[in-house]
């Protein structure tokens, strides 16, 4: 947590922000101050009103809450609450209707009564929406005003549902949805073509109005927005930066929403720094492309025009800086990710021995294998090394309703030229399911079945053209996702004992793994908190001493140059190969990766895009130039 920072850090700050280590944290900070306003009040003989959000964000805080009321005895007899918004066409009814969200994730578990929660009416009629919105206002002011105000923030810097171009005085309104937001909540509706265009959502100007607001964020698909609200101007383009006028507004966050602050990304542009060996290399990486001069051409005049004399004072001549980093990153290259047989391994990313290695990629989901890391993955197999892949989820939930109804036109004719009465009573078992669960309804098992044998099929045939055996692909489908919808998993030690189970029968040199850093609530995030469990659990057996860790950055995403610390480059055929292998998983064809803004509107290329930019940046330094490269971070495993 950063509470105790000079304040110069903070100086391009124009809103008071804490960074959490961990959602969880953050959380706390946030239920102790609801805890103590609701006893403020309690003593002093009035409600309290709070302002709540949906989503995921917000998931975490109400958990904690649920806990304080169960075990703490946390009374919410006395409180009234204000939802922000609700997507207009859904029923309170419908699964992901905000009223639904608020029963199941908060309201069901609390001792709040049922007529002091308001959320906008998603269902009333076009003709009454203005006095309806204006009776929302009303019952927020009846009520005596917002106490404490809770926050998500959306990627295009929405709070509440209020779209870029909402001004600062708007008030409760039909909104229509940034088609980035429609498709950050494809998941949730099971495609974005289900996703309603427009919502009910509190102003800006109704949220300024509210005494206390926290604003909430985690994980660094929402860096770039947070930055932008946090230290940019107020503008309209980000509705979240009209918050710098309140008062009495936080920020808390994590560490990888905080990623683009100054304070993380540039501290010594605000203050002192101490000038560890990876904080000298992210600075002097940032001054060659900053300047866009590669690394050894680098002057002292570049170091001390840009904030990083004390560099050079106490870290010796920017003649004798720039070789170092030039080395250091050289370093990082390799052709030989499983590590290189017989070869001086002193300045290698991995160890020569044992050869061959036992490598484990983990997978969050069919794909992010493939997507992220293909062309690594080609060369370990290639290369000899015992190679297997775990997709920890089935990755049922992102199959659209046509792919299984292409599957079943497929068995029926099947089954009915070859006379198989099972098949066709299976098919037509299905085909009657999908009819009858329309638009928006749950998957029954066996639609869910079925698309995880589609996605199964999937990464088996991209699989082979990574030279990779169908033996060596291991379907953990663990149960927080098969039992589970996006947003509201709830992983538990059978998901640990799964994976444990795993990592005990390969005993892994290696492992490749993704979700540091992400939402917390997302499934790469999810896996990798049951991989730190299960390994905490493994921690007696000798092989994890042994093993390594690199992250890979995906989906979407890829390594700032500083972080990496293995850098696998591929070449124009190993490149396409890859891509190849990404277009087998056909049914994923227009599911953008959930980190992923602008740019690219499908997956595909911008797979290539990250692959391409990271040896570009690479060739800017000064390094050779490759067509593409894979990146990966060593994680060491904390006692
Ligand atoms: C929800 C709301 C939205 C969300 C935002 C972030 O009531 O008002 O502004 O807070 O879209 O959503 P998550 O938390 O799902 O990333």
């Amino acid at each position: 947590m950063s509470e105790s920072l000079p304040v110069e850090a903070t100086q391009r700050e124009q809103i008071s922000t804490t960074i959490y280590r961990s959602a969880d944290q953050a959380c706390i900070r946030v239920a102790d101050a609801i805890s103590e306003r609701i006893a403020e009040n309690t003593a002093a003989g009035k409600q309290t009103v709070l302002g709540l959000a949906t989503g995921s964000t917000p998931v975490r805080l109400y958990r904690e809450l649920i806990r304080r009321h169960r075990d703490e005895g946390l009374s919410f007899a006395d409180v009234i609450t204000f939802n922000l918004d609700e997507y207009y066409g859904l029923a309170g009814s419908h699964p992901e209707s905000y009223r639904r969200f608020m029963q199941e994730q908060l309201f069901d578990f609390i001792d709040l009564k049922p007529e002091n929660t308001h959320i906008p009416d998603g269902a009333i009629a076009r003709e009454d929406m203005f006095a309806s919105c204006r009776a929302y206002e009303e019952a927020i002011e009846n009520a005596g005003g917002i106490d404490i105000q809770i926050l998500g923030i959306g990627r295009t810097g929405h709070i509440g549902f209020n779209e870029p171009g909402s001004t600062p005085d708007s008030r409760t309104r039909l909104v229509t949805l940034d088609s980035l937001t429609r498709r950050d909540a494809a998941r949730d509706f099971l495609g974005e073509e289900n996703v309603p265009r427009h919502a009910i959502t509190m102003g800006v100007g109704s949220i300024l109005h509210a005494r206390q607001v926290f604003l909430l964020a985690w994980g660094e698909a929402k860096a770039d927005v947070i930055a932008q609200s946090v230290e940019g101007p107020q503008t309209e383009a980000i509705p979240a930066s009209f918050l710098q006028r309140h008062p009495n507004c936080v920020f808390c966050i994590d560490e990888g929403a905080a990623r683009r602050l100054t304070r993380a990304r540039y501290p010594w542009l605000v203050g002192t720094v101490d000038w560890s060996p990876d904080m000298i290399r992210k600075a002097v990486l940032w001054l060659s492309r900053k300047t866009k001069k590669p690394l050894l051409k680098l002057l002292e005049e570049d170091y001390s025009e840009n904030g990083m004399a004390d560099l050079l004072t106490e870290k010796g001549s920017a003649y004798e800086l720039n070789i170092r980093m030039f080395n250091t990153t050289q370093h990082t290259i390799t052709g030989w990710p499983g590590g290189k047989p017989n070869a001086d391994d002193s300045h290698r990313p991995e160890r020569a021995t044992p050869f061959p290695k036992r490598s484990l990629i983990l997978s969050p989901e069919p794909l992010d294998d493939v997507y992220c890391m293909g062309g690594t993955f080609h060369r370990l197999v290639n290369q000899g090394n015992e190679v297997t892949v775990a997709y920890l989820t089935s990755g049922n939930l992102a199959v659209p309703d046509s792919e299984v109804r292409r599957v079943i036109e497929l068995m029926l004719e099947l089954g009915e030229h070859r006379q198989s009465t099972e098949d066709l009573k299976f098919a037509r078992l299905v085909e009657r399911q999908l009819r009858e669960k329309g638009q928006f309804g749950d998957d029954t098992p066996e639609i869910r079945h079925l698309k995880g044998l589609i996605r199964r099929a999937e990464s088996r045939s991209s699989a082979r053209l990574l030279d990779v055996d169908s033996e060596r692909l291991r379907f953990l489908d663990l149960p927080f996702y098969e039992n589970g919808r996006y947003r509201r998993f709830q992983p538990g030690e059978s998901d640990t004992a799964k994976l444990g189970e795993l990592l005990h029968e390969i005993r892994p040199h290696q492992i490749f793994a993704t979700g540091l850093g992400n939402d917390p609530l997302s499934v790469p995030a999810l896996g990798f908190e049951i991989l730190r469990a299960a390994l905490a659990d493994s921690r007696t057996r000798d092989w994890v001493n042994d093993c390594r860790i690199w992250l890979y950055r995906g989906p979407g995403m890829e390594w700032e140059t500083h972080e990496i610390d293995m850098a696998v480059p591929l070449s124009p055929d190993e490149f396409e190969n890859k891509i190849q292998g990404i277009y087998q998983h056909q049914t994923q064809r227009n599911q953008s990766p959930s980190l992923s803004k602008g740019g690219s509107s499908n997956t595909w290329n911008l797979a290539s895009e990250i692959n391409h930019a990271t040896a570009n940046a690479y060739d800017a330094l000064g390094l050779a130039e490759y067509e593409a490269i894979e990146g990966f971070k060593r994680w060491i495993i904390q006692s």
